[in-house]
């Protein structure tokens, strides 16, 4: 298993982690996992089914029996399509609160190994480097100014429809790094072994064509 090539993608939330995995991935022909969508995935569904979002045990359960699948660009929850409603702030900041729990990290822990699978396999997070695929062939970890990110966030989601507020989005932001970096299972953090790429002036294919480079490299 441990030959299948793997490019793991860290960095903070808004940094084009996304961006730049699916287009990399597309790029070398590869798989792609979204892990950040795990994560909402689980948020959205135990959000639905009116859980306490606090409750570690009854919010791994959801993580663990998660039915989820990945068709193109399109996320599904069972058969109903969600890949716009897991992208909604409330849910990406529901995600980021239970994915501060160790037992719902452990629960969607063998889902994610799964998607390492021949040709190759793109891996966009937090702790794809980490703790889910150590033995990486490559690792980058992407950051950008808040600012910058602020920026980004504002315009993906203006051009989805949502409505959004700069000062709501910067805050939010913040609070999302801060959640990520402090807690103690899995923070934000690179690996000692990963190549950091500072994005804040950077378009996303000059990005894309870095991370293929460093590849070709190896
Ligand atoms: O798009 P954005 O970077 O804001 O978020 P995401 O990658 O979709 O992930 C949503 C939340 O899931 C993040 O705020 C993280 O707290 C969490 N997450 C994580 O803990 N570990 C991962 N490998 C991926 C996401
Ligand atoms: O996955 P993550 O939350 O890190 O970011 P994303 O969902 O890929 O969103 C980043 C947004 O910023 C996208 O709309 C990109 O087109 C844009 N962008 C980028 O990804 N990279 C740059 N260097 C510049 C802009």
């Amino acid at each position: 298993d441990n030959i299948i090539p793997v490019i793991t993608i860290d960095g903070p939330t808004a940094s084009g982690k996304g961006t730049v995995a699916s287009r990399v991935a597309e790029r070398l022909g590869f798989h792609l996992l979204d892990s950040g969508a795990l994560y909402r995935l689980t948020a959205l569904s135990a959000l639905r089914a009116g859980a306490n979002l606090a409750d570690e045990t009854a919010v791994a359960q959801v993580g663990h029996y998660l039915d989820c699948s990945f068709v193109g660009d399109q996320v599904f929850l069972g058969k109903e399509e969600v890949t716009e409603a897991i992208r909604a702030e409330e849910v990406g900041n529901s995600a980021s609160r239970i994915a501060a729990l160790p037992a719902v990290r452990q629960a969607l822990f063998d889902l994610q190994l799964r998607f390492r699978t021949a040709p190759g396999l793109v891996a966009d997070g937090r702790d794809m480097g980490t703790v889910i695929f150590p033995g990486a062939q490559l690792k980058v970890f992407l950051t950008a100014s808040v600012a910058a990110r602020a920026e980004r966030r504002y315009k993906q989601l203006i051009g989805k429809g949502f409505s959004a507020n700069m000062d709501g989005l910067l805050a939010d932001l913040q609070a999302r790094d801060a959640r990520d970096m402090n807690r103690a299972v899995a923070p934000l953090a690179p690996a000692a072994d990963a190549h950091l790429l500072d994005t804040s002036n950077m378009t996303a294919d000059e990005a894309v064509e870095q991370v293929l480079g460093w590849y070709a490299e190896k």
